[in-house]
């Protein structure tokens, strides 16, 4: 059971019997993404010192290149995940390819990928407005023992053992599931810890908030243009007109939706025939996110989750929040002529 307040530590020895897998692996793993979370928190924390304390040049003391927030994130994700000996490969936004990991897991008995986009909303680092981690876990599918293969990677979402996300916002969440609901935990800076301050989170099945980047109207399909007239529309009992947000950070809209009551949509468009967000590190761990808390992610015809796959950076239309608004954009893609 649950307690508000529980520190997440507390929380993962309570519910690791819980885990489909007991082996404490899982705990250990979700363990290092709460460290490595610390760490990057930190660093997105004073980002806005950079110019104050980092004037000197393009070099830090130790003669390293200063590094972009979201390539350092990608680093320290990698480096943790890798110096815990708890992954056998790792693929990331960030990276071209996936990394198989060598040195620590030489004899490939890691059971466990992980795929990640380390900073999302990058493009908000530098305007102080907050932005994210995404993960996501998998068992690998090729026999321990051996290195692990891209079809360990390209697992459809329904596969997945557990995936969250990190929102370093006005204060910093930790928002996860292993497939038996969403729980948030917030950190005190002070003590260092996460606690759970959002004990199994649930979409409103209908929410009045609609985010989505309305400057892309005009090349949107027509399904998606009679959905935000829809939302537009004067309606007092279903609350319409809808208010709209859209901070361009999935995680914020996707964290303050699922509180509030909402949908985000980044749909494909005329520019764009697949969307922008990408299947194995956005959309399938915010989709897993979605369903365990009452939601639904679609992409505008059909589950995220039973999407195969077929490349790493694979991009699709993302349709996901309170599962009558998700249905009622797929109504509307339907009938769309
Ligand atoms: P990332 O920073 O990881 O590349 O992701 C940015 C994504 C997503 O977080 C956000 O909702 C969307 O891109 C914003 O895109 P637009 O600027 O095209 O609206
Ligand atoms: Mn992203
Ligand atoms: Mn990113």
């Amino acid at each position: 059971m649950a307690t508000k307040n529980q520190t997440l530590g507390e929380f993962i020895i309570e519910n690791q019997s819980s885990f489909k897998y007991t082996s404490g692996e899982l705990s250990r793993l979700i363990n290092s993404i709460r460290l490595a979370a610390k760490v990057v928190n930190h660093e997105v924390n004073k980002a806005g010192l950079v110019d104050i304390i980092g004037a000197a040049g393009d070099t830090n003391i130790q003669g390293e290149d200063q590094q972009k927030l979201d390539i350092y994130a990608n680093e320290k994700f990698i480096q943790t995940l890798t110096n815990r000996n708890i992954v056998c490969g790792i693929a990331s936004e960030e990276e071209d390819d996936f990394i198989t990991i060598n040195s620590q897991d030489e004899n490939h008995q890691n059971k466990y990928i992980v795929l990640i986009d380390p900073l999302d909303g990058s493009s908000n680092i530098d305007v102080n407005v907050s932005v994210g981690t995404i993960f996501s876990i998998y068992r690998r599918v090729t026999p321990v023992g051996t290195p692990v293969q891209l079809k360990d990677f390209l697992q459809k979402g329904n596969q997945q053992v557990a995936a969250g996300y990190i929102v370093y916002g006005t204060s910093t969440m930790l928002v996860y599931t292993t497939g038996d609901g969403v729980n948030g935990f917030t950190l005190n800076p002070a003590i260092g810890s996460y606690y759970l301050s959002h004990p199994d989170i649930k979409f409103p099945k209908n929410g009045t908030i609609y985010s989505v980047n309305e400057g892309n109207y005009i090349h949107f399909p027509q399904g998606i243009k009679n959905y935000i007239k829809y939302c537009q529309e004067e309606k007092e009992e279903d609350n319409r007109p809808y208010t709209s947000r859209y901070i361009g950070s999935l995680v914020s809209d996707f964290h303050r939706n699922m509180i509030k009551g909402g949908i985000y949509m980044y749909p494909k468009s005329s520019k764009n025939s697949n969307g922008k967000l990408r299947l194995l590190y956005e959309c399938n761990p915010m989709a897993f996110l979605a369903e365990q808390a009452n939601g639904r992610a679609s992409d505008g015809f059909s589950r995220i989750m039973d999407i195969e796959p077929s490349e790493l950076h694979q991009r699709v239309p993302f349709i996901c929040g309170s599962k009558n608004m998700v249905i009622k954009v797929e109504e509307f893609m339907k009938t769309a002529k």
